[in-house]
């Protein structure tokens, strides 16, 4: 595990899109593992910059997202979807049949989750896996648990992560309660994985995925076992 710690939150956001910039010269055709949330707004404002400026070039890239709301489609603004399109997506050059998410409106979700996960696999799997980590130490929708969820499942919400995401809608009761996620496993198998985070309110969180005891009530502390992690945090610990 390598340790970055930046002097702020535009540093933390600027060494991510440089290891992702870098990414993408190296492998043009790197799939990329994105997330959503607060944290990456940053990066891929970066990222959008650096395509802009012709520094790099994403039209042979593909990505595929960790997670998406169950019940809400792509038009929805608190959709994965639209805040990829929005904060990433549109921004870059892109090929939009190229970007994956989820699908929050899918018929049967059981069926969309084993397409979701045969979809990364027919890819190649993930070259380079970007995450934050929630206040109970979730990684993608990784709920606390007692087992390790191996692949792309439905996960119920838990209380801490649906009070989280309430500042989002317009109240706490517009939150999904379901979600579609990519699995511990599928995201372990990532070659190489990111975390960020930011915000004195993660210290506690972060401290104990990285330091702490490898349990599934912690699903973040598996990254310790991953053989190609780098964490990127602005927070002091
Ligand atoms: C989002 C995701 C979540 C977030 C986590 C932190 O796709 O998978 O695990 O990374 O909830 O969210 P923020 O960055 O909003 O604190």
């Amino acid at each position: 595990m390598v340790i970055h710690k930046t002097k702020s939150y535009r540093d933390m956001s600027k060494k991510a899109a440089n290891i992702i910039a870098a990414q993408v010269i190296l492998n043009p055709a790197s799939v990329l593992g994105l997330a959503t949330g607060s944290t990456p707004v940053g990066t891929y404002g970066l990222l959008a910059e650096y395509c802009e400026n012709g520094d790099v070039d994403f039209s042979n890239v593909k990505t595929v997202n960790l997670d998406e709301y169950y019940g809400l489609d792509e038009n929805n603004e608190q959709s994965y979807r639209y805040y990829m399109n929005k904060n990433l997506f549109r921004k870059i050059n892109i090929d939009i049949s190229n970007t994956h998410v989820p699908n929050g409106k899918a018929e049967n979700i059981d069926d969309e989750c084993r397409r979701y996960e045969q979809l990364i696999s027919s890819l190649g799997g993930i070259d380079l896996q970007l995450l934050g980590i929630g206040h109970n130490g979730h990684i993608g929708f990784n709920e606390p648990d007692k087992v390790f969820p191996l692949k792309t499942h439905c996960v119920d919400l838990g209380e801490s992560t649906i009070n989280a995401n309430s500042r989002f809608f317009k109240s706490i009761d517009e939150v999904p309660k379901k979600a579609i996620t990519m699995g511990i496993g599928t995201i372990m198998k990532a070659k190489r994985i990111i975390l960020l985070a930011g915000g004195e309110d993660k210290r506690e969180i972060l401290k104990k995925a990285l330091f702490g005891p490898i349990t599934p009530s912690v699903p973040a502390s598996i990254l310790q076992l991953h053989n190609n992690l780098t964490v990127i945090t602005s927070i002091d610990f």
